[in-house]
């Protein structure tokens, strides 16, 4: 079986989701449970003996010790992290809390773990770590896109945090000697993403009437990646990457902020047209800058197509169609998701 943590949230939940669909090994889902974490996404395997959930902290080491010594898993895969650049801005301390120390103490249990393994066990082994291209730092307009050998030049409190844990999993392969294996991807969108995003966020307040926020001038651009794809090329690395390496994850789908909520007002006016026969774009308004806010991110993911033979099935048009729709036939996910605590987080980010 596989332990995989932090899949409670928006690319976990597709992962495990995406993974008991192609195989029937099972998986361990450790998961904390914050804002962020939402068992709802998981409602379709209740009473799937295959799917084991466990609440806990990837800081707990003795209770990451217990689910490893019982689980025995031939692999770990780290998507836990605290994820919004927005909220890491508002609010640092969590994500070193937990992108920093808990992916060192998720480390330092893993190879006491792997330690005592029988050599071929040993050897069979990985952990798998998913990273981001905002590590990379922001590219000018004619900048080639971010390969694996690119300098690591974090901007924002969450990318920094990142960047150290991506560090610490490479240490503990160089010093220890842990099969690890690093993905960096860059931005994803699809079902079950939680609307603090941009595209999530777009498409639930164009629903309900609520102004679309443009950061700045709308022209950053970001390289989008329809979720099933980086489950598929995370479950391709897991079974053929070189313990060590790193493998940059993306769709080669750049697209400027403001021409990514045109397409999706215009999605949403076939899909579902406003009743005074307006577009949604009328919604957009640009509100105020990101501070640190990257230009432009673009990942360069020619080394995973040609090693291991990986490239993405989706188009942003397919992947957004797909995406849109899905929100449209889930209005009770987006009601359950949208209260309390979620409308806190937009009073204090836009106001009003
Ligand atoms: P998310 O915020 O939707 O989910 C994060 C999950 O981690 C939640 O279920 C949360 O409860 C859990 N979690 C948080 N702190 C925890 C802790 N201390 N212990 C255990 N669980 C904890 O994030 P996501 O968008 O699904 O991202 C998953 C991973 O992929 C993250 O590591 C993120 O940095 C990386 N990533 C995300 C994107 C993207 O576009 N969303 C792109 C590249 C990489
Ligand atoms: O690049 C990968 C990263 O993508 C992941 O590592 C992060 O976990 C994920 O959150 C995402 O980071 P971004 O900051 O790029 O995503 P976000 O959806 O927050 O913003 C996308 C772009 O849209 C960014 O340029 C900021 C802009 N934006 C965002 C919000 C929330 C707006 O213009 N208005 C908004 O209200």
């Amino acid at each position: 079986m596989i332990l995989t943590t932090g899949t409670a949230g928006f690319i976990g939940s597709n992962f495990i989701l995406d993974w008991l669909a192609s195989t029937d090994e099972p998986v361990i889902n450790l998961d904390a449970l914050t804002y962020a974490g939402n068992l709802e996404n998981l409602a379709t395997l209740q009473g799937d003996a295959r799917h084991t959930f466990v609440q806990g902290d990837i800081g707990d080491s003795a209770l990451l010790q217990r689910l490893l010594a019982q689980h025995r898993p031939r692999a770990v895969l780290n998507f836990a992290a605290e994820s919004h650049v927005d909220r890491s801005i508002a609010g640092p301390e969590a994500f070193i809390q937990t992108n920093v120390m808990g992916t060192f103490r998720l480390l330092e249990a893993v190879r006491a773990y792997w330690n005592d393994l029988p050599p071929d066990e040993k050897s069979a082994f990985r952990f798998l770590h998913v990273s981001t291209d905002e590590v990379y730092g922001s590219l000018g307009a004619q900048d080639a896109p971010f390969t694996e050998q690119h300098r690591y030049e974090p901007n924002s409190p969450y990318s920094a945090s990142k960047a150290a844990s991506d560090h610490l999993v490479r240490a503990w392969f160089h010093t220890y000697g842990l099969p690890v294996l690093t993905t960096n991807c860059s931005n994803n969108y699809g079902p079950y993403h939680f609307p603090e995003k941009l595209i999530p966020l777009c498409i639930t307040r164009a629903l309900s009437g609520a102004a679309l926020p443009i950061y700045g001038d709308g022209q950053q651009i970001r390289d989008w990646l329809y979720v099933g794809d980086h489950c598929s090329a995370i479950r391709r690395v897991l079974q053929a990457g070189t313990p060590g390496e790193v493998y940059n994850i993306g769709g080669w789908n750049e697209k400027a902020n403001l021409d990514v909520v045109r397409t999706l007002c215009a999605t949403l006016d076939k899909l579902q047209p406003r009743a005074d026969g307006a577009s949604y774009a009328t919604q957009i308004t640009f509100v105020p800058d990101r501070p640190g806010h990257d230009r432009r991110y673009a990942i360069d993911a020619s080394r995973i197509a040609r090693e291991l033979g990986w490239k993405p099935a989706e188009t942003f048009e397919t992947g957004l169609r797909k995406t849109v729709q899905w929100y449209l036939d889930h209005p009770q996910w987006v009601a359950n998701v949208t209260s309390g605590a979620y409308r806190q987080w937009l009073g204090q980010q836009y106001g009003g």
